[in-house]
């Protein structure tokens, strides 16, 4: 069976496409994940949804060496999914040093062992936070990037320009795929996002409301030029997104790519207001949420969403849940994380 390593497989994001590649019974899943924003419990959770067990090697993919001992271990690799990365944008700029040697050094390392081991087959954990504010949307490829907001957002568009040029000059065949904001968990409610830190973004904040974890949820910003005058995103489901990695990595296996790099928008299309996910929220889930709308966070766009459309023309890949199912999918596993929290 072919082997496809993931980086930050028992994060959210790689967990949910390491139960999709599983589910394919095509491929051999291992990951190089150090646990710095995740659990080893991922693993048995993987486990327990697929019945298939993932190595996870606890390694610093910072350290060129101990990422290397796991490439000449496993020689039959054909394709490398990189997801990890430190991801807060918050962090990044109280900490900008740590959030570019980590993500910058982890990325130079994997693409090193690709070249170094012939695996020839990449794909990038890129983001939507590339664009920054932006007056024309919805958002393509090639919406211009002028100035990233932050140096997490810096280290994904740095992150593209470094896999572009490797691109010139190696066999690799690269694909950066530009998340817009995944939310939601595995439909069995047995997987979902491990929030290790305190949860900054808008569905965590929701779900932990709703059990009382957190007594009141701020709304930040009820005055945007919106039609409700709350914040803008395109909101997509985790299983779409890890569903486009196994299409972007057929498509490299199956050699369809026109040019050695490529990037894609990965987005729903759909444009949903704070207020109406709060919505989606309460007639899913029957609890009536305690909010209030409050001052607008530093940092937030008004609004944001994409044009997927070079997806699914490429790839063959389209979002196919709405708000409703990643909420509903979120809820289900809030309830779950209650239910196996000691008290
Ligand atoms: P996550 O934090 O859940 O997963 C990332 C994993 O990488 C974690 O398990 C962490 O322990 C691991 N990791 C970080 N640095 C490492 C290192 N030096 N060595 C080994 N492991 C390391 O994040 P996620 O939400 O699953 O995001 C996956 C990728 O997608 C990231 O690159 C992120 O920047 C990107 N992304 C995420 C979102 C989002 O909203 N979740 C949106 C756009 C892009
Ligand atoms: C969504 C909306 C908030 C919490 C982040 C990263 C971005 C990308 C995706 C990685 C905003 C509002 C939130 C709350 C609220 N990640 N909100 N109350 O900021 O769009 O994007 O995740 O690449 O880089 O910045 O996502 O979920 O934090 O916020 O009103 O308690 O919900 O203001 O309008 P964001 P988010």
């Amino acid at each position: 069976m072919s082997k496809i390593l993931i980086t930050g497989g028992t994060g959210y994001i790689g967990s949910h496409t390491a139960i999709e590649l599983f589910a394919e019974n095509r491929f051999d899943v291992i990951s190089i994940d150090n646990l710095v924003n995740s659990s080893a419990d991922t693993v048995g959770r993987i486990e327990s949804i697929t019945g298939k067990t993932m190595t996870n090697y606890q390694v610093d993919l910072v350290d060129l060496e101990a990422v290397r001992s796991v490439f000449k271990e496993n020689t039959d690799i054909i394709g490398v999914i990189h997801f990890a990365a430190l991801k807060s944008v918050g962090d990044s700029v109280s900490d900008p040093l740590g959030y570019y040697h980590n993500n910058f050094e982890s990325l130079i390392n994997i693409l090193k062992c690709c070249e170094e081991f012939d695996v020839k087959n990449f794909i990038f954990s890129s983001s939507c936070s590339i664009y920054g504010n932006i007056d024309k949307l919805p958002v393509t490829e090639d919406t211009a990037v002028t100035e990233t907001e932050s140096p997490y957002a810096q280290t994904k568009w740095m992150g593209e320009r470094i896999i572009k040029d490797f691109c010139k000059v190696s066999k690799v065949k690269c694909i950066a795929l530009r998340y817009f904001n995944p939310v939601g968990a595995h439909e069995s409610g047995k997987n979902g996002e491990d929030v290790i830190n305190k949860p900054s973004n808008l569905v965590p904040v929701i779900t932990r409301t709703a059990v009382g974890w957190i007594p009141q949820m701020t709304v930040f910003g009820g005055d945007y030029p919106t039609r409700d005058g709350t914040a803008i995103r395109d909101y997509i489901h985790v299983t779409d997104i890890a569903d486009a990695h196994l299409k972007a990595m057929d498509y490299l296996l199956e050699g369809k790519n026109e040019h050695n790099y490529e990037v894609y928008n990965l987005g729903s299309g759909n444009g949903v207001s704070v207020l109406e996910a709060i919505n989606a929220f309460e007639k899913v889930s029957g609890v009536k949420l305690n909010y209030v709308i409050g001052d607008r966070r530093a940092g937030d766009v008004i609004s944001i969403y994409s044009d997927s459309s070079l997806a699914k023309d490429k790839l063959g890949w389209e979002a196919q849940k709405d708000i409703d199912e990643m909420m509903s999918s979120a809820w289900k596993w809030q309830q779950y994380v209650l239910e196996n929290t000691a008290v």
